[in-house]
């Protein structure tokens, strides 16, 4: 288990893309992130391991922390997920708990690492994605060619020199785009590649920026990718948390435009 980034997980709200989105952190095994609500308790297999059903509430305690920060009340609210059957399966929802009808339900993501768990949540029609990341990923050839288009990792060189290894950056951003986009690895990673604009200074020694998504052939069945993000890397040591958001102005654009070839 990791070392947890107590700074990073100070760290309650920032912008982006105009919108406030609220953060939310719990640790894993804490007593205190133990409850579940019905809805929720039945998403975990029978099967679940005592640490995936730690994990799991962690997150959810986490989801909690998010929403409150919204101004909701977590307790009349659970996060259930997109079923099998739908194209962005697996999608955390936010959900009444009582099962009543939920008008227009925040969007939330959740990520673990280590023994962290951390959601984020916001209103508005945009989705979010986050990714944490507690240790650098371990790099090699193999790992590289299956999570990254050729040429990708370059782009995100720059990320070094503000502190953050370029592979952390690139692969906690395509983790968080993919949760954007509702499919995790369900996609063929070296056919989704993100390209960062110019960094700038964010809260936490972080960054905000805004990445291209150019999206190759994938499998049939998943929902149209996002053109264009919004994002915001939050960093301590080796940690680092991405946030991405859905830049719908580029999907009117998408509509009108056709689809966007994977430049390499
Ligand atoms: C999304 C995914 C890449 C995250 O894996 P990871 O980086 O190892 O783990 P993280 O801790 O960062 O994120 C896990 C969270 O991602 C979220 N997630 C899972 N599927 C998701 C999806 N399709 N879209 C957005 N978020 C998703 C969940 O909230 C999950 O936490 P939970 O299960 O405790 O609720 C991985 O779960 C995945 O590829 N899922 C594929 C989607 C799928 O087939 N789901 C089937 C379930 S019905």
């Amino acid at each position: 288990m990791s070392a947890p980034p107590p700074t990073l997980a100070s760290a309650r709200s920032l912008t982006l893309g105009g919108r406030a989105v609220s953060l939310g952190w719990a640790r894993v095994g804490d007593p205190s992130a133990a409850g579940l609500a019905p809805a929720e308790s039945a998403l975990l297999s029978a099967r679940a391991t005592p640490s995936r059903r730690a994990q799991f509430a962690a997150g959810r305690a986490a989801a909690r922390e998010a929403l409150r920060g919204l101004g909701l009340v977590p307790e009349a609210l659970c996060v259930v997920r997109q079923p099998p059957t739908a194209s962005d399966a697996g999608r955390p929802v936010v959900a009444r708990a009582d099962g009543g009808h939920l008008e227009a339900p925040p969007s939330l993501s959740l990520t673990h690492s280590g023994s962290l768990a951390c959601a984020a949540a916001m209103i508005g029609a945009q989705t979010i994605g986050i990714d944490l990341e507690c240790v650098e990923p371990v790099g090699s050839p193999a790992f590289e060619q299956e999570a990254f288009a050729p040429g990708e990792l370059a782009d995100f060189a720059r990320f070094a020199a503000h502190g953050i290894a370029p592979i952390t950056a690139a692969w906690t951003l395509k983790e968080a785009a993919l949760k954007v986009w509702g499919v995790g690895l369900r996609a063929v990673l070296p056919a989704v590649r993100l390209v960062p604009g110019e960094l700038e200074r964010g809260p936490a020694r972080g960054l905000v920026f805004t990445a291209r998504v150019l999206v190759g052939a994938q499998p049939p069945g998943l929902p149209p990718p996002p053109l264009r993000l919004w994002c915001a890397m939050l960093r301590e040591g080796a940690a680092v948390l991405s946030l991405a958001v859905e830049h719908l102005a580029d999907a009117v654009t998408q509509d009108r435009g056709g689809s966007t070839p994977l430049r390499g």
